[in-house]
């Protein structure tokens, strides 16, 4: 679509993919072509025609709260209605954390739930795995618990969207002061904080019990790749927690040579 409009060598330069949350679009313009906003955007408004919001990407996911830096290339309204395996959720992708891309991996997860559970998602972030869980499966009670004050009013509102009060409760606060006041045990913890989920697996200790299931997120090179069901069996082990990996999947990229990985283990008593 670029095509005549800029010259090869900034074609080249253009990012082939973006990501459309709701009516807002993130993309990555690098600076040397920054000058070609405005013939980016027509082309991204001419393909997707209900977009209200482009933003520019102008630093990486960063800081405990995982949120971006963007500034706005076309519009100027952030929040924005998704919707994701019959659920709606209210996102603003520059106050908290959001991914498209991993809505496969929710619905993978919720098909596992199996009637009845008590489910445990530590960095729930707006609530879609949580609401995603309850809407697909029919869990007795999901819990989540989320840090970022703005992600939790997101998670509150997307309850209440989705009308899932009877069966989703949000905790606000610190995963690590949070879990060790939990009453009872969980039959499944999801644990989506990739980069740094291993500092807190000494909280599952007394919250699961034989069989629970725990889908354990982790970014890792792919040359550990085929070693990485030992790798997270050891850190459950240091931590007093014996476990079967069951299942090591990759979803998604981080960087080069580097992917996002979960591994579904079970707990053994
Ligand atoms: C990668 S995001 C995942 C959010 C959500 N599960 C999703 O998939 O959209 C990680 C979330 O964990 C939250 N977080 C980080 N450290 C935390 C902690 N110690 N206790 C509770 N939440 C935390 C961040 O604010 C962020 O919303």
């Amino acid at each position: 679509m670029l095509k005549g409009k800029l010259s090869d060598e900034e074609i080249r330069m253009v990012r082939r993919s973006f990501e459309i949350i709701g009516d807002v679009v993130i993309i990555d313009i690098p600076d040397e072509i920054l000058h070609r906003r405005k013939e980016i955007v027509a082309a991204i408004l001419a393909r997707h025609k209900h977009v209200k919001t482009i933003l520019r990407k102008v630093g990486e996911v960063d800081g405990v709260y995982r949120v971006a830096k963007y500034e706005p290339v076309y519009g100027g309204e952030t929040e924005t209605i998704v919707k994701e395996h019959g659920c709606r959720f209210a996102v603003d992708p520059t106050k908290a954390y959001y991914s498209v891309k991993l809505s496969g991996e929710r619905e993978r997860i919720a098909r596992q739930v199996r009637k009845g559970e008590r489910v445990l998602v530590m960095f729930a972030g707006v609530g879609p795995y949580p609401i995603v869980i309850a809407k697909l499966a029919r869990p007795k009670e999901v819990i989540g618990i989320e840090l970022n004050p703005a992600a939790v009013d997101y998670f509150r509102k997307n309850i209440r969207l989705n009308k899932v009060e009877e069966v989703v409760s949000v905790i606000e606060g610190d995963v690590e002061d949070v879990v060790p006041g939990l009453p009872g045990k969980f039959d499944r913890v999801v644990m989506p904080a990739p980069y740094s989920a291993e500092n807190f697996i000494h909280l599952l200790k007394g919250k699961v019990t034989d069989g629970s299931i725990i889908h354990y997120y982790t970014f890792e090179s792919e040359n550990i790749e085929n070693r990485l069901s030992e790798i997270v069996a050891r850190k459950f082990r240091e931590h007093g927690i014996n476990v079967d990996v069951i299942k090591i999947k990759k979803c998604g990229n981080f960087a080069p040579y580097v992917n996002r990985y979960v591994a579904d283990v079970e707990v053994k008593f």
